[in-house]
């Protein structure tokens, strides 16, 4: 199966980047401190699609998630919405920092797909 790479020291921190896996595009970010931290404090019972980011992560400073809205299927967009994560325009869905579903139609968070993150290459494989 087709793997994509992508170098980590492409990204800065507090940034997204966007890459290409069997189609869909897959979102990338390198969450600051702040962030993870905001991602940490939520009450997960309080979640419509209850999973801590820990359960997201492999590594904290990074997200990786597919970038399709779990409602139908629109690309949402990154640093918007009222999460402080991404924003689906299509029917108005908002998901955290964590690509966790907040608030708007969607049914499910962000999906996270399979991949692994080569410290040593600095190296994130999806
Ligand atoms: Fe994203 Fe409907 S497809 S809110």
């Amino acid at each position: 199966l087709a793997k994509v790479e992508l170098e980590m020291a492409s990204i800065p921190e507090g940034k997204n980047a966007i890459i290409k896996w069997r189609g869909k595009p897959v979102f990338v970010r390198h969450r600051t401190s702040d962030e993870i931290e905001e991602a940490n404090s939520v009450d997960i019972k309080s979640l419509r699609d209850p999973e801590t980011d820990e359960a997201r992560t492999q590594n904290p400073e990074w997200l990786v998630m597919l970038g399709v809205c779990t409602h139908l299927g629109c690309v949402p967009i990154g640093e918007s919405g009222d999460f402080g994560g991404w924003f689906c325009p299509c029917h108005g869905s908002h998901y955290d920092i964590s690509g966790r579903i907040r608030k708007g139609p969607a049914p499910l968070n962000l999906e996270v797909p399979p991949y692994s993150i080569e410290e040593g290459e600095g190296k994130i494989i999806v």
